[in-house]
């Protein structure tokens, strides 16, 4: 008997004093991280991570390089402290075949109103908000995305990534005018990305592809911002940079924004292409600038009148796309292009209604529309 409780205690010191089977994390938290320090060790060795109302310190980026196959989940609200002017990101995930969620009341809180001054890109020391690169079938679900200090979602290198159900919510920075290019999506360099069932208030693009190829975007609700937008010369001497193709828009609301569509190639970019877009089943309501605005004239942030040809634009369809105008400024269809810039818009059922001044092309004309050439 006595010499069993001798056996009893001295395996109890072996098993206590051994190299421990489990991780700190693990046993602690069972790779589910509450404090900062504990985000490297985490994603190092877990593949099912919990990231449970984690407070980020401010300038610092909540940098998530999941291994392959990764679940991750937000829960409660991540918050990113303020304290510091810096580009951010504030959070970067990347990976391949990952699966993120967000559960249900999750929030991640970007802390915009200490940021916003109502100037934007031009006084920098505004962080971006989450940065995405991910690969091989990529998941990232239902992730609410408050108060983006700036542009808040931006893909760029992924390929085989969907996300869905995200709620992106800056509609705060309505107030005062104070929120500014705090863009939506803003996707580049990739591959076979869907974003879907998805809300973006804000007050600029809510969504804007710069490159990139085979990009589907479908149900989304977009407000107060500046439409659904391809955005191309980023790169004045890197033509890859320049190209987009297959990109399609389709069951989505566009409302109180200054656009509905917005293609724009940059006149100052150096050569590129956009081919194969389409736009169906868009609704537009409150409108204030333009439904649809095709141009091939924009130059450091302005329209200047005088489209190029650098970046030709072929094959843009549009079906079904309706709705009203709002404001005093308001144009239907405004499409400017270069003297050869455009080739193929296939249109069809666009009825937008409310506009103050008549639609206007130069220098081509799409099928299914009226407009003034001029
Ligand atoms: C513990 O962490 C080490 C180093 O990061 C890792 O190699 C090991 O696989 C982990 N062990 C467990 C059980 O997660
Ligand atoms: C266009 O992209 C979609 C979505 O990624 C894809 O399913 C389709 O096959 C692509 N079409 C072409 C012609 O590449
Ligand atoms: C234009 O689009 C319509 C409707 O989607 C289609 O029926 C027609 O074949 C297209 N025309 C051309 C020239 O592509």
């Amino acid at each position: 008997m006595l010499c069993f409780a001798v056996f009893l205690v001295i395996t109890t010191i072996v098993a206590t004093t051994a190299s421990p089977l489990y991780n700190d994390t693990r046993v602690e938290g069972g790779c589910t991280i509450t404090s900062y320090s504990q985000v490297s060790n985490v994603v190092k060795s877990c593949t099912n991570i919990i990231v449970n109302g984690l407070a980020v310190p401010p300038g610092k980026t909540l940098q998530l390089d999941l291994k392959s196959g990764s679940t991750l989940t937000f829960q409660g609200t991540t918050s990113f402290g303020y304290g510091v002017k810096w580009a951010g990101p504030l959070i970067f995930i990347t990976g391949n075949r990952i699966t993120v969620n967000g559960a249900s009341g999750s929030k991640l809180d970007g802390q915009g109103p200490h940021y916003w001054d109502g100037k934007g890109d031009a006084n920098p020391g505004k962080p971006k908000f989450f940065r995405i690169k991910a690969t091989g079938g990529s998941y990232i679900n239902n992730i609410h995305l408050l108060n983006c200090p700036h542009q808040c979602v931006s893909i760029q290198n992924s390929n085989q990534l969907t996300l869905s159900g995200w709620n992106v919510d800056v509609s705060a920075g309505d107030r005062n005018k104070l929120g500014h290019n705090t863009d939506g999506f803003d996707i580049s360099s990739s591959d076979t990305v869907t974003i879907k069932n998805s809300v973006v208030k804000n007050q600029d693009d809510c969504v804007a592809v710069n490159s990139g190829k085979n990009l589907h975007f479908s149900n989304l609700q977009c407000s107060g911002g500046h439409g659904l937008s391809l955005s191309i010369g980023m790169s004045k001497t890197d033509a890859s940079k320049n190209v987009v193709s297959n990109v399609t828009f389709s069951d989505c609301t566009v409302t109180n924004s200054r656009n509905g569509i917005h293609v724009k190639t940059h006149s100052d970019a150096g050569h590129g292409s956009v081919n194969d877009i389409t736009y169906s089943n868009i609704h537009l309501s409150g409108i204030t600038n333009y439904g649809i605005n095709v141009q091939q004239d924009y130059k450091g942030g302005k329209s200047t009148g005088n489209p190029t040809n650098n970046i030709p634009i072929k094959g843009l369809k549009i079906s079904k796309v309706t709705g009203t105008m709002s404001g005093s400024n308001s144009v239907a269809v405004y499409v400017m292009c270069g003297s050869s810039g455009c080739s193929n818009f296939n249109w069809s059922g666009v009825s937008v209604s409310g506009a103050k001044k008549g639609s206007t092309c130069k220098n081509y004309k799409p099928s299914g529309i009226s407009c003034k050439q001029i």
